[in-house]
């Protein structure tokens, strides 16, 4: 079992001595990981989480999805950015993007909110929950961040109408810091069980925290194989060899393509079910690298989608990118395409060949097009996607990350620059405190 890097589609664009003549970087920034002597080091709890997480919270979480999975049929989960995106990539990723439109008896729908400020997709849920039970998981790993702010009170509210203040404590679960916050302070005073995102745990790190565990189980996910993902990958992935190591790899050719000017990686995938899984990598490489004027680009794309939207810029368009492919091995169900006595679409040439077996042509007549046209195209095999895969590939990614983070010489692990809009935002909005900005701001955007 397992996940693999191919690079057949980056030899033409990188020589082997120049994998070996960064290899020093790569030890070094493995060194600084480890030792935690690195920028960012008070965040680098992730590295040994796979191992080293709380058990007893562990076991406390599927008890509380057992609890959601026996007296509700949907669960809301509130959050934003790391609080949201881990989370909803695994169930897209393990479940299929159509859980919620599928029968899964004994599992609540899952449903997230606060990811977005707007009116309509809020009213939409809760039109969606209707008069189902329901039961909500609030997540934000400061406690104060607006948009999950603004959504738990009007799921507060309407939780509380229905089941009564003590009805709803038992609904309600909170995942937060320890013991900073306006959401702990909250979760305390009103009694509702909490789960703990650690200190040493970055938003964007975190979904094998209690941030995407509780959905996961309550969703009915094995949890575990997740979690022995994630260990095997940090054990198969600990080396500093690089000519062992897939994950340096993938740090080290990033680094390399980024020097030759290709400032933006598209990572594709050819399943749907893999979006969010992209979204939540933009998330992660934007907000750990982009900063210091510096930074490869990270955008997703859908095949074979998306081949017939940007597939013309990224064969023909300006050569500054590259791409990484997720390519799924095996369908978790195949459909054969059958014969057709008529063949009036001329498809029979299809007869008895599964989608699967389709999928894999346009991929491999996309890669070979694609690197014809100048794109290096890394590719990153993964068996199935399932629980175990899924934890695999979070670790591999997080890991490159950190790694190519350090490459680069910045710090991987803070996001100063989302701070500005928020700033903006509160001003506008007439929070207390930000008056002085306010006038400036609105004069600013009268002009
Ligand atoms: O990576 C980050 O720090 C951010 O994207 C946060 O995850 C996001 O802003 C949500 O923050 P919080 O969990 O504090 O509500």
């Amino acid at each position: 079992m397992g996940i693999t890097l191919k690079l057949n589609g980056i030899k033409k664009f990188v020589r082997d001595d120049e994998l070996s003549k960064i290899e020093p970087m790569v030890k070094t920034a493995s060194e600084l990981l480890y030792s935690g002597k690195g920028a960012g080091n008070d965040f680098i709890g992730w590295v040994n989480l796979p191992f080293e997480y709380d058990k007893e919270e562990f076991e406390r979480m599927k008890a509380a999805a057992k609890k959601i999975q026996s007296n509700s049929q949907v669960l809301v989960v509130i959050g934003i950015g790391g609080s949201y995106l881990g989370g909803r990539a695994a169930l897209d990723f393990i479940k299929g993007s159509n859980y919620n439109n599928k029968k899964h008896p004994g599992f609540p729908d899952v449903y997230f909110v606060g990811n977005s400020i707007s009116s309509d997709y809020l009213s939409d849920i809760i039109e969606m929950i209707g008069d189902r039970d329901f039961s909500i998981n609030v997540i934000s790993k400061s406690g104060t961040t607006t948009e999950p702010a603004i959504a738990f009170r009007i799921f507060k509210k309407m939780i509380e109408d229905k089941y009564g203040k003590e009805g709803a404590k038992e609904r309600i679960f909170a995942t937060t810091d320890k013991a900073r916050g306006a959401l702990k302070s909250l979760a305390d005073k009103e009694g509702y069980e909490t789960f703990v995102i650690t200190d040493d745990i970055g938003g964007r790190f975190s979904v094998l925290t209690p941030v995407g565990i509780l959905l996961m189980a309550a969703a009915g996910i094995d949890v575990d194989e997740v979690m022995k993902g994630a260990q095997d990958a940090a054990n198969q992935y600990k080396n500093d060899d690089l000519a062992n190591n897939d994950c340096l790899k993938y740090a080290a050719l990033r680094n390399i393509l980024y020097r030759k000017g290709k400032g933006i990686e598209i990572l594709a995938n050819y399943e749907p079910s893999l979006t969010m899984f992209g979204e939540w990598y933009k998330q992660l490489y934007a907000e750990s690298e982009g900063k210091d004027q510096k930074g490869i680009f990270p955008v997703s794309a859908n095949f074979s989608t998306d081949l017939h939207s940007i597939g013309q810029f990224i064969q023909d368009g300006s050569r500054n990118l590259f791409e990484t492919v997720l390519w799924v091995d095996k369908a978790k169900k195949d459909i054969v395409i059958e014969a057709d006595e008529e063949n009036l679409d001329g498809l029979n040439f299809l007869a008895d060949k599964s989608i699967q077996f389709v999928n894999s042509k346009a991929y491999g007549g996309t890669f070979l097009a694609h690197v014809d046209g100048g794109v290096p195209t890394m590719v990153i095999e993964i068996e199935k996607a399932d629980a175990y895969h899924f934890g695999q590939l979070v670790y591999f990614f997080e890991k490159a990350l950190a790694i190519s983070g350090y490459m680069l010489g910045v710090n991987p692990f803070d996001q100063p620059g989302v701070e500005a809009y928020k700033k903006n935002m509160f001003a506008l909005l007439g929070k207390p405190g930000y008056e002085e900005q306010k006038a400036e701001l609105e004069a600013r955007l009268e002009n």
